[in-house]
């Protein structure tokens, strides 16, 4: 039997008790693919799953790791072989990224442009669909509508400004620091505003002469819910994807919202269906996919890189808020000849 090293953890907690175990290669059943992992990258609920906090308590794998990229090594049966053994792909994953293999369905396999190595393009799969879900198929973004993106220079907030402007809407963004600040306005937003100092609500009615965004990105949750629906337009919609901030509001946010005609949604890209997710994948292939591969468009950021067997270090960067773009994790190590 092969065998494989993965992150692992025997107890909930903190980034120490993450370590390398030895486990055997998984076999790819039907419709499944076997990717020899050389990148992954840090996602928020990899926090939360290694503490076990996180809203959904089951996983398909207990490994960490949402996305990957690397090369097909074996199909499973009645695969379409669309990416043939020694294609590079990168992965959306149910988890197990943090290993030297893992199994995905091959719907939610995408090709890696030429130009990118493996380390940028585990950057693209769990950011950008979150944002491209959460702008068109959540949001139903229109050309010209103003979009706020709180955490703008996080993995997420990255891609959402890029992809706000692909779509001809004017994004605005918050952010902790000024350095974050900066690459939000390098990546696009026509407004940035930092949380720590300013009263983003304030700042961005001012900027949209009173009338406010018509949808806002929000992964903080009830610590921002008053400022929020004060800057939401009339009839706008307020997307709540994650709950950095609390999850407690108290106060009259319906209301607020009411009298606003405001909308809330919410969504988790993870539990969804395969059939969701693979439609998702096919989607972005279609309509952002070309805008990466062609002139570089579009541009994954990533933060920084550590290799497998300092991933406690790279969580803890995580936790520290520092980082501006993706945090990617080393698996193996990428030889010119890979690049092809
Ligand atoms: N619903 C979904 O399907 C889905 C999918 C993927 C990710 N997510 C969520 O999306 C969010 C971003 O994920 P990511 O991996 O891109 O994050 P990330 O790169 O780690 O960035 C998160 C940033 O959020 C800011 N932040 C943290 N706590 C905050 C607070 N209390 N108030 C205001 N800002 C705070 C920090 O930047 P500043 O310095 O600017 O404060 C931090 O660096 C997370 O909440 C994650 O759970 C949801």
């Amino acid at each position: 039997m092969h065998k494989m090293k993965v992150v692992y953890f025997d107890e909930p907690g903190g980034p120490e008790n993450l370590y390398i175990k030895e486990i055997p290669r998984p076999e790819p059943k039907d419709r499944e693919v076997l990717i020899k992992v050389f990148a992954t990258a840090l996602n928020r609920s990899d926090l939360l799953q290694r503490q076990q906090k996180h809203p959904s308590t089951k996983f398909e794998n207990e490994v960490l790791g949402l996305e990957a990229a690397g090369t097909v090594v074996n199909l499973g049966p009645g695969c379409r072989g669309i990416f043939p053994v020694g294609a590079r792909v990168m992965a959306l994953l149910s988890g197990g990224g943090y290993g030297e293999y893992v199994i995905t369905p091959e719907d939610q396999l995408m090709p890696i442009p030429s130009h990118m190595t493996f380390t940028q393009a585990t950057a693209i799969p769990e950011a950008w669909l979150t944002a491209y879900q959460l702008l068109h198929l959540v949001a139903k973004l229109r050309e010209g509508e103003r979009v706020l993106i709180h955490a703008g220079a996080s993995g997420v907030g990255t891609a959402a400004i890029q992809l706000s402007q692909l779509a001809k809407a004017i994004p605005i963004a918050t952010a902790g620091t000024p350095e974050k600040l900066h690459l939000c306005a390098e990546l696009g937003a026509a407004a940035v505003f930092n949380y720590n100092v300013e009263d983003f609500s304030e700042k961005v009615l001012q900027f949209t002469g009173g009338e406010g965004v018509h949808v806002i990105l929000d992964c903080i949750g009830g610590s921002y819910w008053e400022k929020n629906v004060k800057c939401l337009a009339v009839d706008g919609r307020w997307v709540l994807y994650g709950l950095l901030g609390t999850s407690d509001v108290h106060g009259d946010i319906l209301k607020q919202l009411l009298f606003k005609r405001g909308s809330l949604l919410t969504t988790l890209l993870r539990s969804r269906p395969l059939k969701y997710k693979a439609e998702l994948v096919r989607a972005f292939i279609e309509n952002v996919l070309p805008h990466i591969v062609h002139e570089g468009k579009l541009r994954p950021i990533v933060d920084s890189t550590f290799p497998m067997e300092k991933i406690a270090d790279a969580h803890r960067y995580m936790e520290s808020n520092r980082n501006k773009g993706k945090i990617i994790i080393e698996v193996r190590k990428e030889k010119p000849s890979d690049l092809q």
